[in-house]
């Protein structure tokens, strides 16, 4: 059977999800560690990966299809799925087995168990590494340096962020009872959010190609927009800590949300981004 996860033990790095965060003190959770959280991120997460990789796509060109792609915190697959039409085989690698046990299968797919900061992969070999919806959970100085070694000179960083939990069209009142009400039971988890400058991107060997904002918009029913919030870390911690179980947090999910929900369904409007970013050659590159 091809192209099962590899035993989590063989990862190197850390052994458990909690990590201490590097620029702040913050102790970093990784919510997606467990069965649970996993079947719901496979099953309930909606996915906007292809527009975002369509943009990289357009910018990149006659220089795809890639040989070989990374998808570093690649969860259960969402990302790596999206990658096929941009390269010839894609490596997707995730320190959650969870998440792995739940990736969707294809033939010039492969999962790896591993961590951001420790790629088990020789220098240079991959074309291309992306990251979706999960550089916030990274040790991010030890994962640059460490695709900075795994990518070939000339290869592509794509930094991108799909997922958004959005805000209704022409709404004001949603977007005060999110911030007043819904993050105050529900506190954004512990991550580090800190924006990748150039000046930075610069320092680990790679240059800017581009930085875009994309929004679209999705029409939504009650019980869709419930699951999707359930596959969210501010939540997920939450039912971790055993404040209440998944059942109790969509009963109240449903009550406060259903009014915005008046004819079943409501029109949300979600914004993605994305950061493409070239390696630049090394010495012995250039003289090669
Ligand atoms: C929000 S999910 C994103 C999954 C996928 N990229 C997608 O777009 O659906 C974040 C993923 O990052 C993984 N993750 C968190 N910290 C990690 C680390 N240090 N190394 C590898 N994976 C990590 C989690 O296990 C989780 O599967």
């Amino acid at each position: 059977m091809p192209n099962r996860p590899t035993d989590a033990a063989e990862a190197p790095g850390p052994v458990t999800g909690l990590r201490a965060g590097p620029a702040t003190d913050v102790r970093i959770i990784n919510h997606f560690n467990s069965q649970e959280a996993a079947a719901r991120y496979a099953g309930n997460r909606p996915q906007s990966h292809g527009r975002v990789l369509g943009l990289v796509e357009s910018i990149l060109g006659a220089a795809l299809p890639v040989e070989r792609a990374l998808d570093v915190g690649c969860g259960t697959g969402h990302s790596t799925v999206a990658l096929l039409p941009l390269a010839r085989s894609v490596v997707g690698l995730d320190s959650s087995r969870f998440m792995l046990a739940q990736a969707a299968q294809a033939p010039a797919i492969a999962y790896r168990s591993g961590y951001a900061e420790a790629l088990p992969f020789a220098r240079s070999s991959f074309d291309l590494v992306t990251v979706c919806s999960a550089y916030h959970w990274f040790d991010q100085e030890k994962f640059l340096q460490e695709a900075a070694r795994v990518l070939r000179g000339g290869g592509w960083l794509v930094l991108y962020k799909v997922g958004s939990t959005g805000k209704i069209a022409n709404n004001a009142g949603f977007d005060t009872w999110k911030r007043e009400v819904f993050r105050t039971r529900y506190p954004k988890a512990q991550r580090n959010d800190e924006v990748l400058t150039e000046e930075k991107a610069i320092g680990f060997g790679f240059h800017d190609v581009a930085r875009e904002r994309l929004t679209h918009c999705v029409r939504h029913t009650l019980n869709e927009y419930v699951d999707n919030l359930l596959t969210h870390s501010s939540l997920i911690g939450a039912m971790d800590r055993q404040q209440e179980s998944v059942a109790e947090t969509r009963r109240w999910l449903r009550q406060e949300l259903g009014p915005y929900f008046g004819q079943g369904s409501a029109d949300f409007i979600h914004e993605d981004w994305v950061h493409l970013l070239r390696r630049d050659l090394s010495a012995s590159e250039c003289s090669g």
